[in-house]
């Protein structure tokens, strides 16, 4: 099956910091591919590359197989990728409609097309089945789940065939947690693929088909969900092998405490 999104050897650093070596990726149509490390494995830096911010260093970023250099966030969404990240980029004074469809509006003659804006933003969370009290409420007064279904709505908008979700259930409680990754199993089954990063194996567990672990930078195992034990994912995520078949770092130090 041809990938929609590859990365190939793809490296980035800042400045002494080597955030990305030499990362390989591959997301398919239709499948949830978890991205899941330790704090500074790189997994945000991942994130901002897929969704233009960043550009590598060296490697490739291919789209359908083709070779596509995501200069902006502009290119990756018409390249059919967008991303939330964890600093969600809401207005908070303005309202779910409003913060939907800023900077692209709907107009009707001279005027906003506010029926038709408040329309397309019910049959959006409708589909998400987010519960929102009211799309007229200003964003502030939601939930941080809330929030973050709104933001994962937005980018929906332009109906992207991958979305790139940095750490979407961080700071939540369980039950808004539970209701995020339904969101994510729901972006599935309407035919998006989806990148999911996080910190927490039992998440992605619950929900991707695969689920890549990044130690420092680099890929340090590629797991099938349904195989993967969370001992086998502590471990890649750690350096404590064993190792997982892509290994590439065995023996490092564990980190105390890691993320469960
Ligand atoms: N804009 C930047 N300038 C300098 N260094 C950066 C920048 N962005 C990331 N880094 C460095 O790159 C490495 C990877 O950072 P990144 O944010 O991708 O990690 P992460 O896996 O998302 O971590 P966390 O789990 O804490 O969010 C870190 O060492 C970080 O300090
Ligand atoms: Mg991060």
């Amino acid at each position: 099956m041809t990938s929609v999104l590859t990365l190939a050897g793809v490296s980035k650093s800042f400045g002494a910091a080597r955030a990305l070596v030499d990362v390989d990726l591959e997301v398919h149509p239709h499948e949830v591919v978890a991205v899941v490390g330790d704090n500074g494995a790189g997994k945000s830096t991942l994130a901002a590359m897929l969704a233009g911010v960043h550009q590598p260093d060296s490697g490739a970023v291919l789209v359908d197989g083709e070779p596509v250099r995501l200069a902006s966030p502009a290119t990756a969404r018409q390249r059919g990728i967008a991303a939330v990240f964890q600093e969600l980029a809401l207005c908070d004074n303005l309202d779910v409609v409003e913060n939907l469809f800023l900077g692209h509006e709907l107009e009707a003659g001279p005027f906003l097309d506010e029926v038709a804006m408040e329309r397309q933003a019910w049959e959006l969370l409708d589909q998400l089945a987010a519960r929102v009290p009211s799309v007229r409420m200003p964003v502030s007064a939601l939930s941080g789940g809330q929030r973050r279904t709104v933001a994962i709505a937005r980018a929906l908008l332009g109906d992207p065939r991958v979305v790139v979700l940095d750490e979407p259930t961080a700071a939540l409680g369980i039950r808004q947690t539970a209701q995020v990754l339904t969101l994510v199993e729901r972006l599935r089954s309407r035919g998006h693929s989806v990148v999911l990063i996080s910190h927490s194996t039992a998440d992605v567990q619950a929900v991707a088909d695969r689920i890549v672990v990044l130690r420092l930078g680099r890929v340090n195992g590629v797991f099938d969900a349904d195989a993967a034990t969370s001992e086998d994912l502590l471990a890649a995520i750690t350096g404590a092998a064993p190792a997982a078949p892509r290994t590439r770092r065995p023996g490092a130090a564990p980190v105390e405490g890691g993320p469960r």
